[in-house]
């Protein structure tokens, strides 16, 4: 009686033991993955700059992944209207104009930077080249919380325009909340608002500060109108890992 009673106790705690195993197992694996992503994000980042990619010769910071996924995008939304704030040399602007002269020809990108210097370079020196895909791309000089920014995106908007919003500027929380509340309102319904650098929270690139993420989950906390769509995602290398927001009603 006394060695049954031992066996199942031994039984017990053997099983207690490989339970806990499996939890731990499992917990690890779900961290080590999380991390096994953030050190190819890092070595993308500070080894190879796989941001540092040209769309027909002009610099585009984007990752290879993140174009496909806004192609994709592009093709299911089929805007009127890409706003994007952050043009840098063009390179995301010129893509955006790429896509759009093939699947809805009338249809246009507004831009808005800041610094208009590289900009006007690379209209300088791809005018000829490039003047199918420049004659879709407004740009717009300013700083895009600026009120007198954002009358200027709004001019190019008509009634009943299909609207799609990128931000890809400043990395600051309070930047990229003041810009969040400033474009979702001309965002359309099934159209999506794109929050780009999301993954650079905590890192040093926003001096190991709260950023675009915290950003997005502090608008998203009130605006239950916007819905992460995690589908966007699918790649694990991403500047915009729950940017994507769609906007439902
Ligand atoms: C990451 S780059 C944009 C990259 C570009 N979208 C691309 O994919 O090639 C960020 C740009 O945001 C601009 N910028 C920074 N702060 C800004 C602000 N407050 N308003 C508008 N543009 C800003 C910078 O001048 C810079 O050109």
């Amino acid at each position: 009686m006394i060695s049954r009673i031992k066996r199942d106790l031994g039984l017990f705690f053997l099983a207690l033991v490989l339970s806990a195993l499996a939890g731990i197992v499992t917990f690890k694996l779900g961290a080590l993955d999380r991390y096994a992503v953030r050190r190819v994000q890092e070595l993308a980042q500070e080894r190879t700059q796989e941001w540092n990619n040209h769309w027909l010769g002009i610099p585009v910071l984007q990752y290879p992944s993140d174009l496909l996924s806004y192609q994709e995008l592009i093709a299911n939304v089929r805007p009127d209207v890409i706003i994007e704030t952050g043009t840098s040399a063009g390179g995301s602007a010129v893509y955006f104009s790429m896509l759009l002269e093939v699947l809805k020809p009338a249809a246009r990108v507004v831009t808005v930077d800041i610094l208009p210097a590289l900009w006007q370079r690379t209209l300088a020196e791809r005018s000829t080249e490039l003047a199918r895909l420049f004659a879709h791309i407004a740009f717009v000089e300013g700083g895009s919380t600026e009120p007198e920014t954002l009358r200027r995106v709004s001019a190019h908007l008509r009634p009943g325009d299909k609207v799609l919003v990128l931000l890809d500027s400043a990395h600051s929380k309070e930047h990229v909340l003041a810009e969040i509340n400033a474009y979702a309102p001309l965002v359309t319904v099934g159209s999506y608002l794109v929050v780009t650098d999301t993954h650079l929270d905590g890192t040093h690139w926003v001096d190991h500060a709260e950023g675009p993420m915290a950003a997005t989950r502090a608008f998203l906390a009130t605006h239950p109108e916007f819905q992460v769509a995690a589908e966007w995602n699918r790649f694990f290398l991403s500047a915009c890992p729950g940017g994507f927001l769609r906007r439902v009603r």
